[in-house]
Protein backbone atom coordinates (compact mmCIF):
# COMPACT_ATOMS: atom_id res chain seq x y z
CA UNK A 1 0.00 0.00 0.00
CA UNK A 2 1.54 3.24 -0.80
CA UNK A 3 2.83 5.42 2.02
CA UNK A 4 0.43 8.31 2.36
CA UNK A 5 -2.95 5.90 1.45
CA UNK A 6 -1.84 3.52 4.48
CA UNK A 7 -1.78 6.85 6.76
CA UNK A 8 -5.11 7.68 5.47
CA UNK A 9 -6.70 4.85 5.63
CA UNK A 10 -5.02 2.99 8.44
CA UNK A 11 -4.50 -0.66 9.12
CA UNK A 12 -7.82 -1.71 10.64
CA UNK A 13 -10.05 -0.28 8.02
CA UNK A 14 -7.74 -1.32 4.94
CA UNK A 15 -8.35 -4.81 6.55
CA UNK A 16 -12.14 -4.64 6.04
CA UNK A 17 -12.14 -2.75 2.76
CA UNK A 18 -9.55 -5.87 1.39
CA UNK A 19 -11.99 -8.51 2.45
CA UNK A 20 -14.82 -7.15 0.61
CA UNK A 21 -12.71 -6.75 -2.22
CA UNK A 22 -11.60 -10.12 -1.97
CA UNK A 23 -14.93 -11.55 -1.91
CA UNK A 24 -16.21 -9.82 -4.70
CA UNK A 25 -13.06 -11.17 -6.39
CA UNK A 26 -14.40 -14.79 -5.62
CA UNK A 27 -18.01 -13.83 -6.91
CA UNK A 28 -17.02 -11.99 -10.12
CA UNK A 29 -14.73 -15.12 -10.96
CA UNK A 30 -17.29 -17.58 -10.19
CA UNK A 31 -19.93 -15.29 -12.57
CA UNK A 32 -17.08 -14.89 -15.50
CA UNK A 33 -17.06 -18.99 -15.33
CA UNK A 34 -20.91 -19.13 -15.02
CA UNK A 35 -21.36 -16.77 -18.01
CA UNK A 36 -18.73 -18.15 -19.94
CA UNK A 37 -19.49 -22.19 -19.28
CA UNK A 38 -23.10 -21.65 -20.55
CA UNK A 39 -21.91 -19.57 -23.22
CA UNK A 40 -20.35 -22.63 -25.05
CA UNK A 41 -22.12 -25.09 -23.69
CA UNK A 42 -26.07 -23.82 -23.72
CA UNK A 43 -28.76 -26.37 -24.90
CA UNK A 44 -31.83 -25.20 -27.07
CA UNK A 45 -32.66 -22.27 -28.63
CA UNK A 46 -30.43 -20.59 -26.78
CA UNK A 47 -27.47 -21.16 -28.37
CA UNK A 48 -28.06 -19.75 -31.29
CA UNK A 49 -30.19 -16.75 -29.83
CA UNK A 50 -28.49 -16.19 -26.81
CA UNK A 51 -25.15 -17.38 -25.80
CA UNK A 52 -23.39 -14.99 -27.74
CA UNK A 53 -24.29 -12.35 -25.53
CA UNK A 54 -23.03 -14.46 -22.81
CA UNK A 55 -19.94 -14.97 -23.67
CA UNK A 56 -19.76 -10.92 -23.83
CA UNK A 57 -21.21 -10.80 -20.34
CA UNK A 58 -18.69 -13.58 -19.33
CA UNK A 59 -15.75 -11.32 -20.13
CA UNK A 60 -17.67 -7.95 -18.54
CA UNK A 61 -16.75 -9.80 -15.36
CA UNK A 62 -13.85 -11.15 -15.53
CA UNK A 63 -12.75 -7.20 -15.64
CA UNK A 64 -14.56 -6.45 -12.90
CA UNK A 65 -12.47 -9.54 -11.54
CA UNK A 66 -9.03 -7.35 -12.55
CA UNK A 67 -10.01 -4.09 -11.62
CA UNK A 68 -10.60 -5.62 -8.02
CA UNK A 69 -7.54 -7.77 -8.27
CA UNK A 70 -5.45 -4.04 -8.85
CA UNK A 71 -7.02 -2.64 -5.92
CA UNK A 72 -6.46 -5.31 -3.50
CA UNK A 73 -2.91 -5.70 -4.87
CA UNK A 74 -2.98 -1.51 -3.88
CA UNK A 75 -3.86 -2.21 -0.46
CA UNK A 76 -1.05 -4.65 -0.26
CA UNK A 77 -2.98 -8.26 -0.49
CA UNK A 78 -3.61 -10.69 -3.52
CA UNK A 79 -6.44 -11.68 -4.74
CA UNK A 80 -7.52 -15.64 -3.83
CA UNK A 81 -6.07 -17.36 -6.32
CA UNK A 82 -7.01 -20.85 -5.78
CA UNK A 83 -10.40 -21.74 -7.61
CA UNK A 84 -11.48 -23.84 -4.24
CA UNK A 85 -11.41 -20.95 -2.70
CA UNK A 86 -13.66 -19.25 -4.38
CA UNK A 87 -16.68 -21.05 -3.33
CA UNK A 88 -16.25 -20.82 0.36
CA UNK A 89 -15.22 -17.21 0.71
CA UNK A 90 -17.26 -15.39 -1.67
CA UNK A 91 -21.02 -14.53 -1.29
CA UNK A 92 -22.22 -17.03 -3.84
CA UNK A 93 -21.25 -20.29 -2.55
CA UNK A 94 -20.56 -24.08 -5.07
CA UNK A 95 -22.00 -23.15 -8.47
CA UNK A 96 -21.97 -25.75 -11.25
CA UNK A 97 -23.03 -24.03 -14.50
CA UNK A 98 -24.06 -27.17 -16.15
CA UNK A 99 -27.02 -27.65 -13.96
CA UNK A 100 -28.26 -24.00 -16.22
CA UNK A 101 -28.50 -24.48 -19.41
CA UNK A 102 -31.59 -23.77 -20.96
CA UNK A 103 -32.37 -20.24 -21.83
CA UNK A 104 -34.85 -19.74 -19.09
CA UNK A 105 -32.42 -21.55 -16.28
CA UNK A 106 -29.28 -19.40 -17.42
CA UNK A 107 -31.31 -16.14 -17.41
CA UNK A 108 -32.88 -17.02 -14.19
CA UNK A 109 -29.62 -17.63 -12.08
CA UNK A 110 -27.65 -14.98 -13.58
CA UNK A 111 -30.40 -12.51 -12.57
CA UNK A 112 -29.56 -14.21 -9.25
CA UNK A 113 -26.42 -13.12 -9.64
CA UNK A 114 -26.42 -9.74 -11.07
CA UNK A 115 -28.99 -8.51 -8.38
CA UNK A 116 -26.64 -10.01 -5.55
CA UNK A 117 -24.12 -8.05 -7.33
CA UNK A 118 -25.95 -4.82 -7.50
CA UNK A 119 -26.05 -5.10 -3.59
CA UNK A 120 -22.49 -6.40 -2.87
CA UNK A 121 -21.11 -3.17 -4.82
CA UNK A 122 -23.18 -1.18 -2.62
CA UNK A 123 -22.37 -2.32 0.08
CA UNK A 124 -18.79 -1.74 -0.66
CA UNK A 125 -19.04 2.08 -2.01
CA UNK A 126 -21.29 2.81 1.24
CA UNK A 127 -18.17 0.70 3.31
CA UNK A 128 -15.66 2.76 1.60
CA UNK A 129 -17.28 5.89 1.91
CA UNK A 130 -17.23 5.60 5.62
CA UNK A 131 -13.60 4.88 6.03
CA UNK A 132 -12.69 7.77 3.33
CA UNK A 133 -11.58 5.06 0.76
CA UNK A 134 -12.05 7.23 -2.44
CA UNK A 135 -10.77 4.73 -4.69
CA UNK A 136 -12.53 1.76 -3.70
CA UNK A 137 -15.60 3.89 -3.64
CA UNK A 138 -14.87 5.04 -7.22
CA UNK A 139 -14.06 1.27 -8.62
CA UNK A 140 -17.38 0.13 -6.69
CA UNK A 141 -19.43 2.76 -8.06
CA UNK A 142 -18.29 2.02 -11.27
CA UNK A 143 -18.84 -1.74 -10.66
CA UNK A 144 -22.07 -1.36 -9.48
CA UNK A 145 -23.19 1.11 -12.65
CA UNK A 146 -22.61 -2.05 -15.02
CA UNK A 147 -24.16 -4.59 -12.81
CA UNK A 148 -27.00 -2.44 -12.61
CA UNK A 149 -27.04 -2.82 -16.53
CA UNK A 150 -26.25 -6.26 -16.23
CA UNK A 151 -29.52 -6.58 -14.30
CA UNK A 152 -31.85 -4.81 -15.88
CA UNK A 153 -30.69 -6.33 -19.33
CA UNK A 154 -31.67 -9.65 -17.89
CA UNK A 155 -34.76 -8.78 -16.20
CA UNK A 156 -35.96 -7.08 -19.70
CA UNK A 157 -34.68 -10.34 -21.70
CA UNK A 158 -36.65 -12.67 -19.54
CA UNK A 159 -39.65 -10.67 -18.97
CA UNK A 160 -39.88 -11.45 -22.59
CA UNK A 161 -38.95 -14.47 -23.09
CA UNK A 162 -41.69 -16.46 -25.05
CA UNK A 163 -39.87 -19.88 -24.59
CA UNK A 164 -41.12 -21.70 -21.75
FE1 LIG B 1 -19.41 -8.21 -12.26
FE1 LIG C 1 -22.72 -8.61 -13.87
Amino acid sequence: MGRTEKHILGKENAFVIVDLLKKAYCDEMQIFHYFWYIGINMEGIGLVTYAPTLKIQATGELTHAELLSNRISELGEKAPSDPAVWKTQGNIGPLDPAQYLTLRAALEKGLEFESKAVENYNKIAKKALEVNDFVTYNLATTILAAEVKDEQHTEDVLMNLEVK
